[in-house]
């Protein structure tokens, strides 16, 4: 295939990269003719760099690699920019986890304060990455799955709206597999309408195109009274796909993204959680581990017994590159400014809805009917506490910060956001901007 593309992976130190790098390679609509990592941490870029030589010379790729900790050097010249750097890393993800459990609330990385700690990390660090790119790469296409991503994507709206940006998220597309493999059905006959904010959002209708019917009924009934097949899962994600079972008890009109536990049921998912060994601790002993295994074991010239493969995670950022790149007009959930696609939500509202992607960028569809008032008052909440964190953000406030807090559905009241906020400010440093 001509028009090889030049491809950065920013935060290029991740343990999704050996994941994405081979859809990449193996993708067939996608022709790379060179690859960089980019990372400000040179330990992990160079570890990383040493599984990808590896897994380039092993499958005989032609492809030009380099990996660098220098802005202009990545970026100048690349086609496409896909981000998922993660600002603080496992250590600073491991307290926005646990420091909100000490305080008896839900404890994740990006839904309830940890998401708000991380999002304050992150809107820094991405920040400076997007003012880099455009700087450097005005023109490439800058595909992102940093999260937490409404966050993000709202600093980016203010800070850099001519950017070429593209936010996505794989949890509609994990979802839908996981029902699809649960109850016999091919996912790509599907045209679902979801609407939410991120990691927070609803399936209105699920038409099957070949067997013309809406599957949203059946299905809901089938996860009430069967649930899906979590077998495949690891513990952790089969709680959250349990947990959509008691969601669908009680709720049963339409099927939620399973991290509304967290909004729903926060006592519960509390309950579940162990607060000395969260997620965190499992991606550092899993994950992280079998990248260090691997590099010692290429280091000593033995065969590595962990075999990578190409990622579901992977696949869709190259899909959705794919689309753009052959204006394909493929269809995926995205996260996009509302201005009108959900009708009765504010239009300054950063939501996930289905989006076509062609040559000319997103094209989101409007849904064309008014959301439940039960789905429309959580997201307004939501919305407004991630809008005044970004504030906060920007404009260095403490209030606003405390406001953004205390509006969280997963908190009990303002005490709680304060004393949870204070242990954030000091655990954050200069992670996070100086509040007054
Ligand atoms: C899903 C979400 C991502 C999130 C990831 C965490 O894929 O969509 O936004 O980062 O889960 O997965 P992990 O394995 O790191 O807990
Ligand atoms: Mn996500």
């Amino acid at each position: 295939m001509s028009n090889k593309q030049i491809i950065t992976i920013a935060g290029g130190g991740s343990g999704y990269t050996p994941g994405i790098v081979l859809t990449l390679l193996n993708h067939e609509d996608f022709a790379v003719k060179e690859l960089r990592l980019y990372d400000d941490d040179p330990i992990k870029n160079e570890k990383m760099g040493i599984i990808i030589d590896h897994i380039l010379e092993k499958g005989h790729y032609e492809v030009e690699f380099k990996r660098t900790e220098d802005p202009e050097e990545a970026f100048t010249g690349a086609d496409f920019i896909f981000s998922q750097i993660r600002v603080g890393k496992m250590e600073m993800r491991e307290k926005d986890e646990k420091i909100p459990l000490k305080h008896g609330i839900v404890g994740q990385e990006t839904c309830g304060l940890g998401g708000f700690s991380y999002g304050m990390r992150s809107m820094k660090g991405f920040l400076e990455l997007v003012g880099h790119i455009q700087e450097y790469a005005p023109e490439a296409w800058i595909l992102n799955y940093t999260n937490p991503e409404t966050i993000v994507a709202e600093a980016i709206r203010r800070e850099y709206p001519q950017a070429k940006i593209i936010n996505a998220c794989d949890m509609t597309i994990g979802i839908e597999e996981i029902i699809a493999d649960s109850f016999g059905f091919d996912r790509s006959n599907w045209l679902p309408v979801y609407y939410g904010l991120n990691h927070f959002g609803w399936y209105d209708s699920i038409y099957d195109v070949s067997l013309g019917r809406d599957l949203m009924p059946e299905i809901l009934e089938k996860i009430k009274t069967i649930g899906v097949d979590v077998s495949k899962e690891e513990a952790s994600w089969a709680q959250t796909y349990e947990n959509m079972q008691v969601i669908i008890e009680h709720f049963p009109t339409h099927i939620p993204n399973n991290y509304l536990e967290y909004y729903l049921y926060p006592n519960l998912v509390v309950e579940q959680t162990d607060p000395a060994y969260t997620r965190a601790n499992q991606i550092m002993e899993g994950r992280l581990q079998k990248i260090e295994d691997t590099v010692a074991q290429i280091k000593n010239n033995e065969a590595t017994d962990l075999e990578y493969e190409s990622s579901g995670h992977g696949q869709y950022i190259v899909d959705i590159a794919a689309s753009i790149l052959h204006n394909k007009n493929d269809r995926f959930m995205l996260i996009v400014p509302n201005k009108g696609a959900i009708p009765n939500l504010r239009a300054d509202a950063v939501v996930e809805v289905p989006s076509y992607v062609n040559a000319r960028g997103v094209e989101p569809i409007s849904l064309r009917f008014d959301i439940p008032d039960f789905h429309k008052g959580l997201m307004e909440a939501q919305v407004a506490s991630e809008k005044l964190l970004v504030d906060a953000f920007f404009e260095n406030s403490y209030q606003k910060a405390l406001e953004a807090f205390t509006l969280n559905q997963t908190v009990p009241n303002a005490t709680v956001a304060q004393k949870v906020l204070d242990d954030f400010i000091e655990a954050n440093g200069d992670y996070w901007p100086e509040l007054s």
